[in-house]
């Protein structure tokens, strides 16, 4: 039987990404074997959402870097045990799923039938996009259908959020003119297979939930910086007022300020009228001096004392 291939981006946003790929029209079936290439935060978390669903012939974790997979070894493992101490998942032994993932340095998978590939590494456009050039060389189909079609139709979003093992929600992207029918439907299948919930988007600035949250958590800083509330009093209010498990400075910091700022640089670029959004020099500010939240120990809270 042909190998069938089919290709996910981990990304924030699908759009300005211009893919060619040989493809095939031929239906998928279930997903059986994953690949899922960067190895940090989010591919870590995905690669263990796979094993742990213990729904796949095989899950391979691929990165340029060998110190960062035997760190996602590590974590992967050490999330699988306290996961099961709290008994918030039914596994019998963490070392046994974390063996499930294979661990490689080369773009090898360890079954390439019915092969979902998932990319997880960093938001760098460029590194994307070669990234996919050359797995849609390495992985061309062999059905002679695949010269007239574009690896496009095999081509579709899978947003998830961190942290990947506890976030039951994974936002599934159709891409303009890409993604097909059966692809969708692929995805669809593969996340309920990891046991989340997916929800449809079309490939558009943040999806549902960045679309929504970002302009919230910019409106907190404004309130701030006109002096309306303090961070402390506005956290109170959206997590006792409107049920949220965190305030919008809580999120913040979680989320890391750079990120926070990556995402709206990035909207602003694209002068879209639909599409504004403000920009905090109070913000701005703190990534200068190094105050990305909780990963620098510093954002709006002051974590040092912490660990
Ligand atoms: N962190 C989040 O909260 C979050 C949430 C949703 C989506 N994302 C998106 O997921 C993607 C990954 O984010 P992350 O936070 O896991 O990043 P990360 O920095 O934690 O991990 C990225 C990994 O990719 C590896 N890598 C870099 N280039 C590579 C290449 N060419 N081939 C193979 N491996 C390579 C790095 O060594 C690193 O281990 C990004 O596009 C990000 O925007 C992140």
């Amino acid at each position: 039987m042909a190998a069938k291939y089919l290709f996910s981006s981990c990304t924030k946003q699908l759009q300005q990404q211009q893919f060619r790929y040989f493809s095939q029209t031929q239906s998928l079936n279930r997903i059986e074997n994953v690949m899922i290439i960067g190895s940090g935060l989010m591919g870590s978390g995905v690669a263990q959402s796979c094993a742990t669903s213990g729904r796949f012939n095989s899950i391979t974790l691929q990165d340029v870097s060998q110190e960062q997979l035997d760190k996602a070894r590590k974590r992967i493992h050490q999330s699988l045990a306290k996961l099961k101490e709290q008994k918030r998942i039914n596994i019998d032994d963490a070392e046994a799923v974390t063996n499930r993932i294979t661990f490689n340095t080369q773009i090898k998978p360890v079954d390439d039938k019915n092969l979902l590939i998932i990319e997880a590494i960093p938001e760098l456009m460029e590194a994307k996009q070669k990234l996919f050039k050359d797995l849609c060389e390495q992985f061309k189909s062999n059905d002679s259908i695949g010269k007239h079609v574009t690896c496009k139709e095999r081509y579709g979003g899978l947003h998830f959020f961190n942290p990947v093992p506890l976030m039951k929600l994974v936002e599934i992207v159709r891409t303009e003119n890409g993604t097909n029918d059966k692809t969708f439907e692929d995805l669809q299948q593969f996340v309920k297979d990891i046991e989340k919930v997916g929800v449809a988007s079309k490939d558009t600035p943040g999806f549902i939930v960045n679309r929504l949250l970002v302009p919230y958590m910019q409106e907190a800083v404004r309130m701030l910086e006109r002096g309306d509330a303090t961070a402390s009093d506005i956290d109170t209010a959206m997590k006792l007022g409107a049920g949220y498990p965190m305030g919008p400075f809580e999120l913040m910091d979680f989320v890391g300020l750079d990120t926070n700022q990556f995402i709206v640089d990035a909207w602003q670029k694209r002068n879209d009228p639909n599409l504004t959004i403000y920009r905090s020099k109070t913000i701005d500010e703190m990534v200068k001096r190094g105050e990305l939240g909780r990963k620098t120990g510093k954002g709006f809270y002051d974590y040092s004392q912490k660990k």
